[in-house]
């Protein structure tokens, strides 16, 4: 997808810039899940802690052009770059964002016909139970929960990581909490 790379560039926060950073090294494991997958085309997927939508356009890929996906977020600087990138590679009719928690997510019962979140709702810090029965509520009956952690993977191996992640998690760290 063209033009991320120099949109993300302008004008992002530190947390942002880790989340781009590490997309190239996330990028083949992504595809390789995506691709066992088999989303069916026109599914309704949601992302739970969609950041700022990198993978909320390639799940919108996949799931074809009758398909859409909403992106949620609880950081809404996250999900304006988030807009500002699906609109340049032009996925603005297949993808939304919206601001909400994966703690009280913001549709009805069986919305989705999967639920996505990686490197997301897979931390859960306070209350795992209840976040992932929170993310299976809104899946349709039949439908799938995708959870994973793949920045764990890569993350180490790029130069500065550590200490950047220390210096940028104590100022994000709230936003888990909402
Ligand atoms: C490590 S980032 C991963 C973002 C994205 N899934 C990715 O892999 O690029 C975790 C994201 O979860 C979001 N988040 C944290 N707590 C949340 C909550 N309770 N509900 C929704 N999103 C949340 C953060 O704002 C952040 O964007």
């Amino acid at each position: 997808m063209k033009g991320w790379r120099e949109t993300v560039a302008l004008n992002l926060d530190s947390a942002a810039k880790m989340l781009y950073c590490m997309e190239p090294l996330r990028r083949p494991i992504l595809q390789a899940i995506l691709s066992s997958l088999q989303l069916p085309e026109g599914s309704r997927g949601l992302d739970a802690g969609c950041g700022i939508g990198l993978q909320t356009l390639l799940l919108a890929q996949a799931a074809g052009s009758h398909g859409h996906v909403t992106g949620l977020d609880t950081c809404a600087s996250f999900l304006e770059i988030a807009r500002a990138l699906t609109g340049q590679v032009g996925l603005a009719d297949r993808v939304s964002f919206r601001q909400g928690s994966w703690n009280q997510i913001p549709y009805e019962e069986g919305t989705f016909d999967w639920v996505w979140s990686i490197d997301a709702a897979g931390y859960a810090p306070q209350e795992p139970v209840s976040s992932v029965q929170e993310l299976v509520r809104v899946i349709k009956p039949g439908g799938r929960l995708i959870l994973g952690l793949v920045f764990a993977v890569p993350a180490p191996r790029v130069p500065g990581f550590g200490g950047a992640f220390k210096r940028q998690s104590g100022g994000h760290r709230a936003l888990y909490n909402a």
